[in-house]
């Protein structure tokens, strides 16, 4: 059993469903249910209408909010568009899509998330998928481990933790968070190892999640589900989701590049409705650490 409000503390949770311009009688999705706080304040604004909520957490679908106008989806949202039309919606008002893990994921020791503890070296969002970070430690040739953290994390030694990775397996299989911490410790600066750990954690995370290429397909989608006028919201957590984010609220491509048709007009899906993005006021970051690296951009379909 899973007590709900330790489940996630929500980050941005006015901002958000301010951004998504709700609407009563519409249709929204809440892309990434969690603990389901920023689903509870959708419904709220909600006399009539529905909201479909995703998490491919089986955990997240426990103890769910009872509300006939609320239905929450076991899937991955890149699969958003099928699973909406198997239940025979085609346009939505709005999406909300709150990137990366909860801190119940991150928080519950067995699944691997964080560097706190002791676990099998795990870190599936969805505990039914086949591979796991052990797969991804013990079997990816040097220069993928190598691409993946410094890309993912930002590592700066990323050829030197790639090659040290590579030389303990052979020696003995990495198994557990605790293996990998221990097996990288030379490479791990003593003035902040955790800042370290934590970065090499959540690159391989990303990857095994397979969260950037889950992520665009997610904002492709949201061109054709959203209806004119329908808003997009998103608050993401690491620089690379967030610059895809931006350049694809701008100009309907991961690039930024501007697409204009043959009179020159342009040709972007989206108006950006905040040209910066929204960050977390300080006493939000003083109540939640987790919100401190939280970035929000809201664009509506044109
Ligand atoms: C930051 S939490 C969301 C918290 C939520 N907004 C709340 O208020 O409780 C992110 C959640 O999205 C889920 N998630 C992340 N990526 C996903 C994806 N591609 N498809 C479905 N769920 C995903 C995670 O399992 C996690 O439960």
């Amino acid at each position: 059993m899973i007590v709900r409000e330790m489940y996630h503390n929500p980050v941005l949770l006015n901002e958000s469903i301010e951004g998504l311009n709700i609407r009563d009688g519409g249709t929204y999705v809440d892309a990434t249910y969690g603990g389901g706080g920023h689903t509870k304040r959708i419904l709220e604004e909600l006399k009539h209408g529905r909201v479909i909520a995703f998490d491919q957490d089986i955990d997240a679908l426990e103890n769910i909010t009872q509300d006939p106008k609320l239905n929450v989806i076991h899937a991955n949202f890149r699969y958003m568009t099928e699973q909406l039309r198997a239940k025979g919606i085609t346009k939505v008002d709005g999406i909300l899509a709150d990137l990366g893990i909860s801190s119940h994921q991150i928080d519950t020791p067995g699944r691997g998330f964080s560097i706190r503890f002791d676990a099998p070296l795990d870190m599936r969002m969805n505990n039914q998928g086949a591979r796991t970070a052990a797969d991804i430690v013990n079997t990816y040739p040097v220069a993928r481990l190598q691409k993946m953290f410094s890309l993912y994390g930002e590592i700066t030694n990323a050829a030197n933790l790639a090659r040290t990775i590579e030389r303990t397996r052979s020696a003995k299989h990495i198994r557990t968070t605790g293996d990998l911490i221990e097996a990288i410790k030379d490479c791990t600066p003593p003035h902040s190892p955790n800042r370290y750990l934590a970065q090499v954690f959540q690159s391989l995370r990303i990857e095994l999640n397979e969260e950037i290429d889950a992520l665009k397909d997610m904002l492709r989608q949201s061109e054709t589900l959203l209806d004119k006028g329908g808003r997009l919201v998103v608050i993401a957590y690491h620089s690379l989701e967030d610059r895809l984010v931006k350049n694809f609220m701008r100009t309907g491509n991961f690039e930024g590049v501007p697409q204009k048709n043959m009179y020159g007009h342009d040709l972007r899906p989206f108006e950006p409705v905040t040209k910066k993005p929204v960050v977390p006021n300080e006493e939000e970051i003083e109540n939640n650490n987790r919100a401190r690296s939280a970035k929000m951009r809201i664009a509506e379909k044109l």
